[in-house]
């Protein structure tokens, strides 16, 4: 028994160090960052963002908390995480029980965010570091042109944002459109 929880431990920390390494270690939005960007996030008149029905990936979800916040304020979405760190997915996934059926267009993945399939996102997620960004730039090419891109903290180098939000105390988001992607595919 005790080598099995072991077994578990072990299994946790390899993953949260490997997601360390790999793009970001797990470093939850702030609530209060969230309730901010959803406030004032704008969407493109194509995208029907105001009506929900659309789809929000989170690239290195944590334990989901950005998706369960758009749930909440979007209840029609479809809400995809993808990370490679087992306890916040855990941790997400007892939330999503707990919730009964209130999160259940909210399904979190275990699986490397450079596999997720992001060709039919209305709405990205990213709080990841810096140094993957040429990568993820390349990766965000396939996004359709109205989709919104969301990055926490950092701004992409050489692509101006259409919108930043900013408030006291909490991080910057930069916001993108897709089609600002292609331009540089
Ligand atoms: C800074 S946290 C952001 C968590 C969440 N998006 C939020 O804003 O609360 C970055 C997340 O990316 C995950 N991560 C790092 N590398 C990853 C990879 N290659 N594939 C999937 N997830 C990864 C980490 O495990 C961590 O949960």
């Amino acid at each position: 028994m005790s080598f099995f929880i072991f077994l578990i431990v072990l299994a946790i920390v390899i993953s949260a160090a490997y997601a360390g390494y790999s793009a970001a270690p797990w470093v939850p939005t702030k609530q209060s960052q969230r309730q901010l960007v959803l406030d004032n996030l704008q969407f493109p008149s194509s995208h029907g963002g105001a009506r929900g029905g659309f789809t929000v990936i989170d690239l290195g979800c944590g334990d989901g908390s950005w998706l369960f916040s758009f749930a909440t304020k979007y209840p029609n979405i479809q809400a995809i995480g993808y990370d490679i760190s087992l306890l916040p997915l855990l941790i997400g996934q007892i939330r999503k029980l707990l919730s009964f059926k209130k999160f259940a267009c909210v399904h979190l993945r275990f699986g490397n965010l450079w596999h997720a399939n992001i060709s039919q996102a209305d709405v990205v997620l990213i709080f990841l570091m810096r140094k993957i960004y040429p990568r993820l730039i390349t990766k965000l090419a396939v996004l359709p042109p109205h989709s919104t891109v969301v990055i926490e903290a950092w701004p992409l180098p050489n692509l101006t944002p259409i919108q930043v939000i900013t408030g006291p105390n909490l991080l910057p988001v930069y916001i993108y459109r897709g089609e600002q992607f292609h331009q540089r595919a």
